[in-house]
């Protein structure tokens, strides 16, 4: 029996950083769902795939070979897929990409399978909504919007990558719209999932909060 901590929220709300070092701390195999949905999206980039063509998504999808490392490594078809896939023409497509039931569905079989057997802690949008609705521990980690801007600004300063505040505000609200509005499992937060907001929080408090509130229900 395997035991899952689900973590759903919006794009910057510092899922990653909380769910690996969570992860690290009590032992638990870290998933990252976008991931996967960047992955299909970059190959669609690659292939110059439209977001109409279903039968040559279908073919894609149908060859579609993920594998994704302890190390945090990202392979796609088998090759290392990892810095490319948070490239801002993949941020771009993402989301089109992601509304898409073929592929929703495709991912859904992946994203299962991946946990299968081992003690996780998957973050994505719709983890304890449609994922695994039956997780051990669900939580909903949110932060405001001018926040979220501000840290991605931050994250990608580190990275060399230089963004407009405004620009990266803009793209993360357009982001949640489509996000939380889309048909097929979208962003919300499930009537059993713990609320955190991490506005005001430093990475360490939230970690503690969340280790503490796994620690509750193991
Ligand atoms: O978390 P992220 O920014 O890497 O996610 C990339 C995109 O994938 C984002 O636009 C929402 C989508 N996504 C999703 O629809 N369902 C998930 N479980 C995870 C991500």
């Amino acid at each position: 029996m395997s035991f899952i901590v689900a973590i759903d929220g919006p794009a910057g709300a510092g899922k990653g950083t909380i769910t690996k070092l969570v992860g690290e701390k009590l032992g638990l195999v870290n998933i990252d769902t976008g991931a996967t949905f960047r992955c299909v999206a970059l190959n669609m980039l690659q292939e110059k795939i439209d977001v109409k063509e279903e039968n040559r998504i279908e073919e894609m999808l149908n060859r579609l070979h993920i594998d994704m490392y302890p190390n945090g490594k990202i392979y796609l078809n088998g090759k290392d897929v990892t810095k490319k896939i948070r490239e801002k023409d993949v941020n771009d497509f993402v989301s089109p990409v992601a509304v898409l039931p073929i592929v929703r569905n495709k991912l859904l079989e992946v994203q299962r399978k991946i946990a299968e057997g081992k003690d996780v802690i998957m973050e994505g949008r719709d983890i304890g909504t449609v994922v695994f609705p039956n997780a051990d521990v669900k939580i909903y980690l949110d932060a405001a919007a001018e926040e979220r801007a501000r840290r991605r600004v931050l994250q990608n300063q580190e990275k060399g990558i230089k963004s407009s505040y405004e620009e990266v505000l803009k793209g993360i609200k357009d982001r949640d719209k489509r996000d939380s509005t889309r048909e097929i499992a979208p962003l919300k937060k499930a009537e059993d999932a713990i609320y955190v907001d991490s506005t005001n929080l430093s990475v360490e408090e939230v970690v503690e909060k969340i280790i503490g509130i796994i620690k509750e229900k193991k």
